[in-house]
Order: C-alpha cells, then structure tokens, then sequence
C-alpha cells in the first residue's frame, strides 16, 4: 500500500538555515530532504518553550547563546545508536593482535579513546576485552589501562557515567556469561562492574573541537558518527586523530565508513573479518 506522505510545515529558509546552524554546531550534515525529521524531532521542544516555528528556534539560539538549549537541539538531531561489542571484529582484533603488540615490554600505560561513545557500551565492551585479555594472558599486560570516553551530549554521557542499563539495552550484544560476569541485577537496572567502570574516565567532548587537551592514544575507536558528516569535517576529525595517535597507534571506524580519499597518514589492515587503520611510519 503507498504510504501518504506528511507535508513538512517548515519554512524553506528556516530549514536551510538549521541545516547550517546543525552543521557548524555539530559536524552533522542534514540531506536536503530531512525536513519530517527535524518536524520531528524538534516538535516537542518547539512547544516547551512556546516557540512557533523552527526560525523562532534559531532566533533564540543565536541571540541567547543558551547553552542548555543547544544541547537539547543538538541531542534531539544526533542519533545514540550503540550495542555491546558492537561489529565483534574490533574487540577481537584488540585481543588478538593489538593488545599482545602494545604489552610487549610495556612500561607506560596503554592509552584508549572511545570518541563518540553514546551511552557507554563501547568504552564498557573495551574494558570487558581488557579484564579478558589479562585473565586469558597472566602476565602480559600488566601496565596500566587508561580509557577516556567522550560525547557531545552531556546528557547521553551522564548515563554512560552512571552504567546502569535496563533490559533492552542488555539483550543487545551481551551473552549471559559476560552479563553474569560484568553486571549486578538490581530491581530496576542492571550495574556495571566497578573495576571494569574504573579504567575509563568521562568528559563532554565536540569532534569539531581540539584534541589538545586529552593526550595522546594507543588506539582510538571512532566509530559510526562520521558517517553523518561531510568530507571536509572528517578530513579535519582524522586529521586531528592522526595528530593525537602514538607512532603505530591504531584507528577503529564503523563498519561503513573509510578513510578512501580522505587520508593517507593510515594503512588499512584486515583483521577478523573487518578493518583497522594503522598510522604509517
Ligand atoms: C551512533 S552513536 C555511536 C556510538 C558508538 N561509537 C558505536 O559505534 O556504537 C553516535 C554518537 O556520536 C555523538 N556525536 C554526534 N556528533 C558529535 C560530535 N560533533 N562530537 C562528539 N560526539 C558526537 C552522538 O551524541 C552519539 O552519541
């Protein structure tokens, strides 16, 4: 059956201008024709503070410089999709080819960056694969791990501080073992495992930013949020990346984004069914 389709009431120029606004706040770049999704999606908001239209919405932004509001702009338009050991190639590949190389004589701890980590099941994922690696390799690597986890909302990124997930949120990824093994049940979420929680460290962070103040990594996962960018802002992203790696320090994307025609600081390497790019010599 064909399905009538919903007539946005957006103004043309009010769109084309959040697009912009969107853009510059963000990295995200919305199609021309996302007019239902910002209806949406902003809907809610527009009538919570008795705005009338989406050009009222960007008066208010650009004259106040509201901060709060920005976010809720912002994290209505993002997308928080994520699950536990999301794509298993990249935790697999960690435990078999990267964290055997990085432990080899190792006195310095091994740096991670989940950039992008929504509500913390990646960050989370990593540290499980570390507890695994050590139990599996007594011995071997034996220096510190330090995690930092980072998002643009402040919001999304409170929850994955507090680790607690309810029963949606656990059937995605986890196998019970590892839910046994990682989680305490309480009546109404289930906990994360202190230790696994105590290597990462969380801090509100815009891609679009600098990177100087985090350090440098071991290995970054920037995974399935610049898939909504344009190639201008992912040359930047990697770019900075690249400036923030270790020498031979590894890159994770999602499992539908590349650095083809963006990059040639990364080697590809096939692993496990998937990618990592390696920073060349
Ligand atoms: C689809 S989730 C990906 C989560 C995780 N990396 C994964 O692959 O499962 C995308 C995340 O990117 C965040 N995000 C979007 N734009 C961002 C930006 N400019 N800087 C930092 N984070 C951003 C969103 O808040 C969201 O939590």
């Amino acid at each position: 059956m064909m399905q009538k389709a919903t007539k946005s009431t957006l103004k043309s120029k009010d769109y084309h201008d959040f697009q912009k606004y969107l853009e510059n706040m963000c990295g995200i770049v919305l199609g021309d024709n996302k007019q239902y999704l910002v209806d949406s999606r902003l809907n809610k908001m527009l009538h919570e503070h008795k705005l009338a239209s989406l050009g009222e919405l960007l008066e208010k932004l650009n004259k106040d410089r509201n901060r709060e509001l920005t976010n809720k702009v912002v994290e209505a338009m993002t997308t928080n999709e994520t699950s536990w050991f999301r794509d298993i190639h990249p935790f697999n590949t960690l435990k078999d080819r990267i964290f055997p190389e990085l432990a080899k004589n190792r006195r310095a701890p091994i740096r991670i960056w989940s950039a992008a980590c929504s509500s913390g099941q990646e960050p989370y994922s990593i540290s499980m694969t570390v507890n695994e690696f050590q139990a599996s390799n007594p011995g071997m690597l034996n220096s510190d791990v330090q995690l930092v986890a980072t998002d643009i909302s402040p919001a999304i990124l409170a929850a994955a501080e507090k680790g607690r997930y309810d029963d949606m949120a656990m059937a995605r990824g986890l196998s019970p073992e590892r839910k046994k093994k990682y989680f305490r049940e309480t009546p109404n979420y289930w906990q994360i495992n202190p230790i696994v929680k105590s290597r990462i460290q969380f801090k509100t962070m815009n891609l679009l930013q600098s990177y100087a103040l985090l350090g440098r990594f071991d290995i970054i996962f920037c995974r399935n949020v610049l898939i909504y960018f344009s190639t201008e802002s992912k040359r930047e992203i990697l770019e900075k990346m690249c400036r923030c790696l270790n020498p031979g320090g590894y890159l994770f994307l999602g499992g539908s984004e590349s650095i083809a025609g963006i990059t040639d600081k990364l080697d590809m390497v096939r692993t496990h069914g998937g990618v990592v790019y390696q920073l060349k010599p």
